[in-house]
């Protein structure tokens, strides 16, 4: 999130790792936790992004890969078994992630037991990352319970049949549910800044010190972040202007 891979010098005292500690608890093992667990959901986000614009081929073709999802591993392994897998693999990347986060945030509050004088002084460039970090967090987060409860479970969707994913995806961005459209796309403006810094403070041990490649790194987190709000974003944008019905 708003920490940097890159080592600093670690607190002192047990907590920061130091002693007899496990090494994962060490500041440096909790940020290759955050990293890799947030390189995993990445790799969720991209790969559904992707998934979803199937709603542009059609409720045939948008049903079908819905369905694929259910029985990708048939016959070999019983129905939804990949599916589950990966349903766990996430859980378990979301919640490591959340917990190295939240051990990090409250290593570094400790390791500055002295509070700022002023919060104008607090307000440096890192400090306005973590603060949107983890602000974006907190609406992501949000985001999912909704879009769990809205398109997987169907609890707030007037599309309660299973199979029909691209109904569901129609009727909950239907034009006279703009609030429904205007959250998620607040969500997936909080989701791209979080992504652009996330992806960014993760490579920053592999650009290194050279401007070039540092550049270019930024570039990318920048060109990933853009790309996945805009194929997430044209979905309900399609669906409230009529272009998918
Ligand atoms: C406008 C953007 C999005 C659309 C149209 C969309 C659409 C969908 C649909 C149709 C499903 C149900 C798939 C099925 O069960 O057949 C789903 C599930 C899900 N979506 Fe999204 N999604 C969007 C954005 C997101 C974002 C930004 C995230 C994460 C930050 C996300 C996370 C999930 C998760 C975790 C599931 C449950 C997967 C499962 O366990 O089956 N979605 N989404």
């Amino acid at each position: 999130m708003s920490t940097e891979l890159r080592s600093r010098p670690a607190a002192s005292g047990p907590a920061a790792g130091a002693g007899h500690a496990p090494r994962w608890r060490s500041s440096i093992g909790l940020k290759i936790i955050m990293a890799v667990s947030g390189i995993a959901l990445v790799g969720f986000i991209v790969a559904h992004m992707a998934g979803n614009l199937h709603v542009f081929e059609g409720p045939e073709r948008m049903n079908e890969y819905a369905e694929g999802l259910r029985t990708f591993g048939e016959p070999l392994l019983p129905r939804e078994s990949l599916l589950w897998a990966m349903r766990l693999g996430l859980i378990a990347a979301a919640a490591a992630h959340i917990a190295s986060s939240v051990a990090l945030t409250r290593r570094a509050s400790r390791a500055r037991p002295v509070k700022y004088a002023s919060r104008k002084a607090a307000r440096g460039e890192a400090a306005h990352a973590a603060a949107t970090m983890r602000w974006g967090a907190i609406v992501i987060a949000a985001f999912v319970v909704w879009h769990l409860l809205d398109l997987t479970f169907r609890a707030v969707n007037p599309v309660k049949d299973v199979p029909d994913a691209y109904g569901a995806v129609v009727a909950t961005f239907a034009p006279e549910r703009w609030p429904v459209t205007v959250f998620y796309l607040a969500a997936l403006v909080a989701l791209g800044f979080h992504l652009r810094h996330g992806i960014w403070s993760a490579v920053q041990t592999i650009a290194g010190p050279s401007a070039v490649w540092r550049r270019r790194w930024r570039a990318a987190a920048l060109v990933t972040a853009v790309t996945v709000v805009a194929g997430f974003a044209a979905v309900p944008l399609a669906v409230s202007f009529g272009l998918v019905s």
